[in-house]
């Protein structure tokens, strides 16, 4: 049987975000069980919402996501029905202020569904 897949997405306009995401899906892949694939928000595709998992993943900007994570939201909309109750990770990176932004992406992801959501 196939490992189940999770899909880390994330957006980073200066590079912190997405060493830090490298960092997460170097650490999945050696617990091992899983096959983990990492994408730029703006690289994903709604054929990407077949993972089995999901991370969202942005910087914090004016107290809100990145646009690139905002438009996969609206291209994964017509696609919600993959996304429904599969376990979803959320995460943000900020200089202090960044709750406003995951309440932004907690509110997007919301939407689909999902099964259960952590930040
Ligand atoms: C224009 C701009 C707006 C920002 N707005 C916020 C913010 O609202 N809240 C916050 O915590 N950090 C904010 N930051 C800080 C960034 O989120 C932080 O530097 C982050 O590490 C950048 O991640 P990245 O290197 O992946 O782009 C802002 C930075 C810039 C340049």
């Amino acid at each position: 049987m196939a490992e189940p897949k999770i899909l880390i997405v994330y957006a980073s306009r200066t590079g912190n975000t997405e060493k830090l995401a490298q960092a997460v899906a170097e650490g999945a892949r050696s617990a091992g069980g899983v096959s983990v694939e990492l994408k730029r928000a703006r690289d994903t595709k709604p054929s990407d919402a077949d993972a089995d998992a999901f991370a969202f993943w942005s910087h914090s900007a004016f107290e809100y996501m990145a646009g690139e994570l905002k438009s996969l939201f609206e291209d994964f909309y017509i696609v919600r029905d993959k996304l429904a109750g599969k376990p979803v990770l959320l995460f943000t990176t900020g200089q202090g202020g960044q709750s406003s932004t995951l309440a932004s992406i907690d509110r997007d992801v919301g939407v689909f569904n999902p099964g259960q959501d952590w930040y």
